[in-house]
């Protein structure tokens, strides 16, 4: 659950985050039915919060955003009320605010929990999705895997931090569709992590440190590969990336390497900006107001939905 309040000319005037993790975490995953009581429970409190930090009223307000999709049903119909704006066009967003460099047109590389996709972004259009995951979600496969490899949720930190002592060389793991369009699939790549475990059975410290240093790389890999491809297919000389993946440092040291070299530039939101928040959707609703798309309260909520319909 998370509020914040924004100005128009984006800048944050408070960002509260009330993370769920202690609520999912002996499951291995969200649990929807916990995440959706969880947001009434803390709804009103984290709202007030983000009013209060920031100094305004809520009669101040110049408008109200709200996430609608895309997301788990229960979660997203307690926080819809006023306005829409769309969960990834809201990621996107929080690169741009944190980046007067980042000016369309660029490359959107989306990798979170429920997403993993490259979008064109040019100004006042609705974004052009050129490539998109055919089965599991990049973060998810990182959720996936830390589960295999006796890791704590959620996964994608835990990975890193037991990657950081590994060797990335120790498994040879598949790049699945890496030399081919700009679609993904990582579903392999875990079928592949849970081969290797079974192989080896009781996994120790410097073991799990391997695999988890394989697999990072593998996942990685698989995202510079792409980015790069659709940045040339595409004469694109500016790339984005955003999602709670694009917290992970090497995906970050990798693709600022690879910029160096192909003289692209590469912009991330601050860490706190990564993994979902409520600034992102604040800004991405600023900017829906300022040209003037309004939404009437029978607003609905949707869990899967095109990045474009968000511009319909
Ligand atoms: O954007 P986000 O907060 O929520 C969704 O919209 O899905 O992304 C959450 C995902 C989780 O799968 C989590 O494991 C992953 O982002 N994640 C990471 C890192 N931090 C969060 N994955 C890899 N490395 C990280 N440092
Ligand atoms: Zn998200």
């Amino acid at each position: 659950m998370a509020a914040a309040v924004v100005r128009h000319d984006g800048e944050i005037l408070s960002s509260v985050v009330q993370g769920q993790e202690d609520v999912h975490r002996a499951y291995g995953g969200v649990v929807p039915e916990l995440a959706s009581r969880d947001h009434v429970r803390t709804i009103s409190r984290v709202v007030e919060r983000a009013l209060g930090e920031a100094g305004v009223e809520p009669g101040s307000l110049g408008g109200i955003a709200v996430t609608a999709e895309p997301g788990l049903m229960g979660s997203l119909l307690v926080g819809l009320s006023f306005a829409k704006v769309h969960h990834l066009v809201g990621h996107l967003v929080s690169a741009e605010l944190s980046d007067s460099e980042l000016v369309p047109p660029y490359l959107g590389l989306v990798v979170s929990g429920g997403h993993t996709a490259l979008y064109r972004i040019e100004a006042g259009v609705a974004p052009c999705c050129l490539g998109e995951t055919r089965d599991d979600a990049v973060g998810e496969a990182f959720d996936k895997v830390a589960v295999l490899l006796g890791l704590p949720y959620p996964g994608g930190p835990a990975i890193s931090k037991a990657a950081e002592s590994g060797d990335e060389r120790a498994e040879d793991f598949p790049r699945p569709m890496a030399n081919r369009g700009l679609d993904f699939s990582f579903s392999g790549l875990k079928t592949a992590v849970a081969l290797a475990v079974e192989r080896r059975g009781a996994l120790g410290e410097d073991e799990r440190a391997d695999l988890a240093a394989s697999f990072e790389a593998a996942a990685v890999d698989v995202l510079v590969t792409k980015a790069r491809r659709a940045l040339e297919d595409e004469g694109l000389g500016r790339l984005a990336v955003v999602g709670g993946v694009a917290a992970n440092q090497r995906l970050r040291a990798r693709l600022a390497q690879a910029g160096r070299h192909g003289r692209f530039h590469v912009s991330f939101p601050p860490l706190a900006l990564c993994t979902d928040n409520a600034a992102m959707i604040a800004a991405a609703g600023a900017r829906l107001l300022e040209q003037g798309v309004e939404h009437p309260l029978s607003l609905a909520a949707f869990s899967r939905i095109p990045i474009d319909a968000a511009f319909a």
